[in-house]
């Protein structure tokens, strides 16, 4: 990064230059450049507003627009000259406005502090982000759609402490994900509405002797209204904290579902294949497909809710208004959006390259004795107690173990010995398919059931 020959110091208050080491420590333009067309975009409604109240001339507003338009294709076509001396992306566009418009651009800093303009920054950039976000859960979850409804009538087995529970779908269970992904773009959507207010107008703290029009800007940039309290307005970056949690939760849930397809890959359950251009193979192992695109995913959850924490440990002892502790929430903040934003983007092409062995998935499910609840349901069903009907079926499922088959392998008369309430009739209960149509309630696995979720998700995505 350039630095200036002429070693300025901040203003006439100031006896001695800053130390260059100091210089690069307090500096942050290496990474908020990536705000400067969102500084840009305040400062242009900044300055209409200031214009539209007679605080700056018509003439001033026109050269600040021509010098905006000529600094935004500088920055656009990688010309623009990011000078470390400037400290930060506020102050360097100013800088260079000055250079190109002269007067018109020292007036634009009229009744404005960096405190809030940073602050509108920071809220502009992230309202734009959150909408991507959304956006790509979308496409997510709509992937996870397509996946389910080829595989409704797809049975494996649906575990609890990794150990084989009940069947379900293979539908059911991913609608399980779609669930989780439209709580998070729920969240996020709620998470804008509090990023989407004006800070300008705070200026440093207390705001400006000038007579201002808040509202006029924040309907100038899409706001939904103004920060209500100055102080507030530029110190508290809990809408960065709060969007930060819903990207700790949007990776948690793909890293439960990284885990899971990690798992499936695995030839000891091998219920699923991931398309090669999501692996790896080994430079040692020529045998080896691993796959590291969840794995990353699940790595990645790590970074993210570290960010969470380094924002809230970044806010907790900071004492009203702004304190430049804040330049550090930068950092944390773009990793977690450039993450999720790549994660989401990988992962909704990654689950339509999913191929499902459904066989596999059966045999699985016929192990372990999946079908062990329907027995006692049935048991209960026809009056015995279902704490009895429980130890009735724990003893038939040892018997079972120790034969060597599945429950709906025992005899007639095997079963009966543990009730005779047992009849012909069980057989159909203890298949896999009669387990399923079974739960046939909203939320349930019953194939019909989930038809219908998936139908509902489907109306959601359209809405
Ligand atoms: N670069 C600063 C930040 O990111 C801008 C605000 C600085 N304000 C100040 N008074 N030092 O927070």
């Amino acid at each position: 990064m350039a630095t200036m020959q002429d070693n300025q110091t901040w203003s006439g208050r100031f006896n001695e230059p800053v130390a260059e080491l100091v210089k690069r420590f307090t500096a942050s333009v290496e990474f908020d450049q990536r705000l400067a067309l969102f500084d840009i975009q305040g400062s242009l409604a900044h300055a209409q507003m200031l214009a539209a109240c007679n605080i700056i001339g018509t003439q001033d507003l026109n050269d600040i627009r021509r010098g905006m338009a000529q600094i935004e294709n500088e920055i656009l076509s990688g010309e623009f000259a990011w000078l470390l001396d400037l400290e930060d992306v506020h102050l360097n566009i100013e800088k260079r406005l000055t250079t190109l418009v002269g007067d018109a651009g020292k007036r634009l800093h009229t009744g404005r502090s960096r405190n809030d303009q940073v602050a509108t920054d920071v809220r502009l950039y992230l309202r734009h982000a959150i909408d991507e976000l959304i956006m790509l859960l979308r496409a997510l979850q709509s992937a996870l759609l397509d996946l389910a409804s080829q595989h409704t009538h797809t049975i494996m087995p649906g575990f609890t402490h990794l150990q084989v529970a009940q069947p379900v779908s293979f539908a059911h269970h991913l609608m399980a994900y779609f669930e989780m992904c439209q709580r998070d773009a729920e969240r996020l959507a709620d998470c804008r509405r509090r990023v989407n207010r004006l800070p300008l107008g705070a200026a440093a703290l207390a705001g400006t002797s000038y007579p201002v029009k808040r509202e006029y800007v924040a309907e100038l940039l899409g706001f939904d209204g103004v920060c209500e309290n100055s102080l507030d307005a530029v110190s508290d970056r809990d809408f960065a904290i709060e969007f930060t949690a819903c990207g700790a939760l949007i990776m948690t849930h793909l890293s439960r579902l990284s885990e899971e397809l990690i798992l499936w890959m695995s030839p000891r359950f091998g219920f699923i294949d991931i398309a090669d251009r999501f692996c790896t193979g080994s430079s040692i192992m020529p045998q080896k497909k691993n796959p590291d695109v969840p794995e990353l995913v699940r790595g990645k959850t790590g970074r993210v809710n570290g960010n969470l924490v380094a924002l809230l440990t970044l806010m907790k002892g900071q004492p009203l208004a702004y304190n430049k502790d804040n330049q550090e929430d930068k950092e944390p903040l773009f990793d977690t959006v450039d993450t999720l934003n790549l994660t989401l983007r990988i992962y909704a092409d990654m689950m339509g390259g999913i191929t499902v062995k459904p066989e596999a998935m059966r045999r699985a499910a016929l192990q372990g004795y999946a079908t062990a609840t329907d027995l006692a349901d049935y048991l209960a069903k026809k009056g015995l107690p279902f704490r009895d009907a429980h130890e009735a079926v724990a003893l038939a499922v040892r018997f079972a173990e120790q034969r060597g088959c599945d429950l709906a392998e025992l005899k007639l008369e095997e079963l009966k010995q543990f009730s005779d309430l047992i009849e012909q009739d069980i057989y159909a209960v203890l298949t896999l398919e009669g387990s399923l149509a079974a739960r046939n309630h909203t939320g349930g696995t019953a194939p019909q059931q989930v038809e219908a979720a998936i139908a509902r998700a489907r109306k959601l995505l359209a809405q």
